[in-house]
């Protein structure tokens, strides 16, 4: 039976918190002072301390460390006026668990404590992922040691050494515009990389971006503009989404690289390409070539070397590596300290089906960081949304960000996207207006961003 140590010069308190949790079946010690409690503490091992703010020979976050040391780091759990709430901080700084306000809500107070007592089982057994915070990691680390993800990093050592085109396949979140990434670095570290989205702009913008204009081309023209095959020099050039390509550009394309020369929108003058071909989607291409939307000829163009990644439900040796890797980086975005992972918290995220892949395991760590307080991941942490008629609010996902950080132009968009999405109450229609989008795009980024579930 475990034991809890109630302390708190209050009786009324503590008479009701013993009643309680005797009916629960715990065994119940109190206390009036800290000097009481100290003694009781060291005699009882209580598996929970229910501690009071201010006591009349001490106040109660001074207690914390040494209570914690001598009942073999019981979890404590703070009771406080709502007045207080700058102390609170500071109490949870100083070790507390969690802490209840007065007057005490019964039931918040058994969630609270239900939950210090999980935590306390599970840091007693030793069998939980530990993230190693010191381990020398690089951003763009791509990690799996499932067999077919080992055979690729063997693929693109060996693509890389090369120039030639390389299509990446895989499901949506599966890591391909990633693997564009390393590809490139490992092949022109120090050349431009260039990506563009096929399917986030309309057919005539695209052409223009990919090949670029001439002064005058067109209404608006007022400058010649450089293409995307220009800018990426001799470095990569990365064609993402390249299923969702027009017929139109897929010809123009075609002849692109059957020629290896680009001619600007409005323009004669032929530019060679020198920039390696990098292309990614999610679709699969043979099936559009038989569907008669995508080009037979380009397609076989492109598939020479083609790269395949596997969804993760498919490889879920993975996850443990994956959510080591991901807590790390998420650690450090978010200066949270998410360190351990319990066994049988693990062994659910492995079976998971993961419709949107790594994206959406790190979407869900993230959302674990930020409802989390200690080190420890917790399944109530990881439960999923249940869906509702209505879209749901978004979940709050806005991380602390270092002042001087430049934020990336995804995190801008996402904020941007989300406080929209919210301000329309989940409006598709309105928000799509307001953004200037149309909805399919809509649809893709608020996907990207794990703003709403795949399946929903
Ligand atoms: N094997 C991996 N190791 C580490 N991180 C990974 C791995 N695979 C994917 N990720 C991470 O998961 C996220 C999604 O990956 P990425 O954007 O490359 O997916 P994608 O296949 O391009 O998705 P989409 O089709 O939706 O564009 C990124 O944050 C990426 O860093
Ligand atoms: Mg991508």
């Amino acid at each position: 039976m475990d034991r809890i140590l109630i302390v708190d010069d209050d009786r009324s308190i503590r008479e009701l918190l013993s009643m309680h949790l005797e009916e629960r079946g715990f065994g119940v010690d109190s206390a009036a002072t800290g000097a009481e409690g100290f003694a009781i503490a060291e005699k009882s091992t209580p598996a929970a301390i229910v501690l009071d703010m201010r006591l009349p020979d001490a106040s109660g976050i001074d207690l914390i460390p040494e209570l914690k040391k001598r009942a073999a780091e019981a979890p404590v759990l703070m009771i406080t006026a709502h007045h207080d709430m700058a102390t609170t901080i500071l109490a949870m700084k100083a070790g507390a668990f969690d802490y209840i306000h007065k007057p005490i809500d019964i039931q918040a107070f058994d969630v609270a404590l239900d939950r210090a007592l999980e935590v306390r089982r599970l840091s007693k057994g030793t069998d939980y992922l530990s993230v190693e915070g010191n381990r020398a990691f690089k951003m763009d680390d791509i990690v799996g040691t499932s067999p077919p993800m080992q055979q690729l990093f063997k693929d693109v050592g060996r693509v890389a050494a090369s120039r030639t085109m390389v299509l990446i396949q895989g499901e949506s979140g599966t890591g391909k515009e990633l693997i564009a990434r390393v590809i490139h670095s490992y092949s022109a570290p120090q050349k431009p990389f260039i990506a563009i989205n096929c399917s986030a702009i309309v057919d005539t913008l695209l052409e223009s971006e990919l090949f670029g204009h001439e002064k005058g081309a067109f209404t608006g023209a007022v400058q010649a503009k450089l293409g995307k095959f220009e800018l990426a020099e001799d470095g990569s050039i990365f064609l993402d989404e390249i299923g969702e390509l027009s017929q139109n550009l897929q010809a123009k394309l075609l002849r692109a690289l059957q020629e290896r020369e680009v001619e600007r929108v409005g323009g004669v003058r032929r530019i060679p390409i020198k920039a390696r071909i990098l292309a990614a989607t999610n679709r699969d291409l043979f099936e559009e070539v038989k569907a008669g939307r995508f080009r037979e000829d380009l397609y076989q163009r492109l598939k020479v070397v083609t790269l395949s990644l596997p969804p993760l439900r498919d490889r879920p040796e993975d996850v443990p590596i994956l959510v080591e890797h991901l807590l790390m980086k998420i650690n450090q975005r978010l200066h949270k300290n998410l360190r351990r992972v319990p066994r049988e918290v693990l062994e659910k995220l492995q079976k998971r089906a993961w419709p949107g892949n790594v994206r959406e395991l790190e979407n869900v760590l993230t959302r674990a960081a930020v409802l989390s307080q200690g080190d420890m991941l917790l399944e109530e942490h990881l439960l999923e949304q249940k869906p509702s008629s209505r879209p749901p609010a978004l979940p709050p996902i806005e991380a602390p960000r270092d002042d001087d950080r430049i934020l990336t132009l995804d995190e801008v968009e996402r904020d941007h996207i989300s406080r929209v999405w919210n301000m329309t109450g989940g409006h598709k229609g309105k928000t799509c207006q307001i953004l200037g989008i149309s909805r399919p795009t809509l649809e893709r980024k608020l996907h990207k961003y794990g703003l709403i579930r795949t399946d929903s």
